[in-house]
């Protein structure tokens, strides 16, 4: 009897220490995630399912593609992703792996040690003009008189419009295109007076869409004078330049006038045309004409 109990216990021993085995070679496959969902925002894309839970082991996944060429023409051959060849975590962000605005087919399976599970497809493909974009994060602020925004970094996708106008009866709103973002752009010189406001969307050229409009915001230049003190002194400094430049010229232009082609005033009596060259010469010390008409007359009038 107490053989036959013995025996009872090591074949019962047996069965437990071999089912595990049984069913991890096949019998009790591996389940395969459930639940793909593609979650985007932004441009950015992230690929989640329901993990598979297995008591005190880590599961891992991996991750395939198909781009809309695949899709038609190679519908065997999946593309693994980029970043999720093998990962622990029940998510895969695959914004690398989907480059262009086509549905995408995605792909996942379970693995464990040599195995894996059959693999879950995405049901819906999924199209990256579907993500949600949301509007951008702003920061206005002054450098001097300087109205300043920088725009969230969203990536090389985005481009941003940016429309700022004075707060006050009449004006008008102005745009401008910010290339990207993370860096500190300057919209206009502001003027004291009336707060400046911003507001911005983002632009995504790549799937034609664009964000809602930020909220609003505002800057003030604290009412100093100094503006105008400065536009005093630039006008000032503009009408002296007006005035003292003209004038400067003008009393060149005399100067030189005088000492170069000085006018002289012959009497009537002296005003012969025998030598008018020496009359038009420019050098006063040169030629003294009145000395020149007497040394010629001297010579007329020689008695031999
Ligand atoms: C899949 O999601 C549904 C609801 O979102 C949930 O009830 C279900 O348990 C999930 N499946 C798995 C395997 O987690
Ligand atoms: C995305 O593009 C597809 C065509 O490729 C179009 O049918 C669909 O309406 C677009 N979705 C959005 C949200 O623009």
């Amino acid at each position: 009897m107490i053989l036959k109990g013995n025996w009872a216990s090591l074949i019962m021993w047996l069965f437990h220490a071999l089912i595990p085995c049984l069913l991890t070679d096949g019998v009790a496959a591996l389940p395969a995630p459930q639940n793909l969902s593609v979650h985007s925002t932004n441009m950015k894309h992230l690929l989640t399912w329901s993990p598979v839970v297995l008591p005190k082991e880590t599961v891992y996944y991996s991750v395939e593609y198909q781009g809309e060429y695949e899709s038609l023409y190679t519908s065997d051959i999946w593309i693994p992703s980029k970043w999720c060849l093998c990962t622990e975590g029940p998510e895969c962000d695959v914004t690398d792996d989907i480059t262009a605005t086509v549905p995408y087919s995605l792909r996942v399976r379970a693995i464990l040690g040599s195995q894996t599970s059959a693999w879950s497809i995405l049901e819906q493909p999924f199209n990256r003009n579907s993500t949600i974009l949301t509007p951008p994060m702003i920061e206005v602020s002054q450098d001097g008189f300087h109205l300043v925004i920088e725009l969230e970094d969203l990536g090389p996708q985005f481009q941003f419009l940016v429309a700022y106008w004075r707060r006050e009866p009449d004006t008008k709103e102005h745009a401008k295109i910010v290339r990207r973002g993370g860096i500190p752009v300057h919209l206009e010189t502001m003027e004291p007076g009336a707060p400046y406001c911003v507001k911005a969307q983002a632009l995504v050229n790549a799937i034609g869409r664009n964000s809602a409009f930020s909220q609003t915001k505002c800057v003030e230049v604290q009412g100093e004078a100094l503006p105008l003190v400065l536009a005093l002194f630039a006008f000032i400094g503009f009408m002296l330049i007006l005035v003292v430049v003209p004038l400067s010229v003008w009393k060149m232009g005399r100067l030189l006038q005088y000492s170069c082609c000085p006018m002289v005033v012959l009497p009537d009596t002296l005003k012969i045309t025998n030598s008018p060259q020496k009359l038009i010469s420019c050098r006063r010390e040169e030629v003294d004409p009145c000395a020149m008409a007497m040394l010629s007359w001297a010579w007329i009038l020689q008695p031999w």
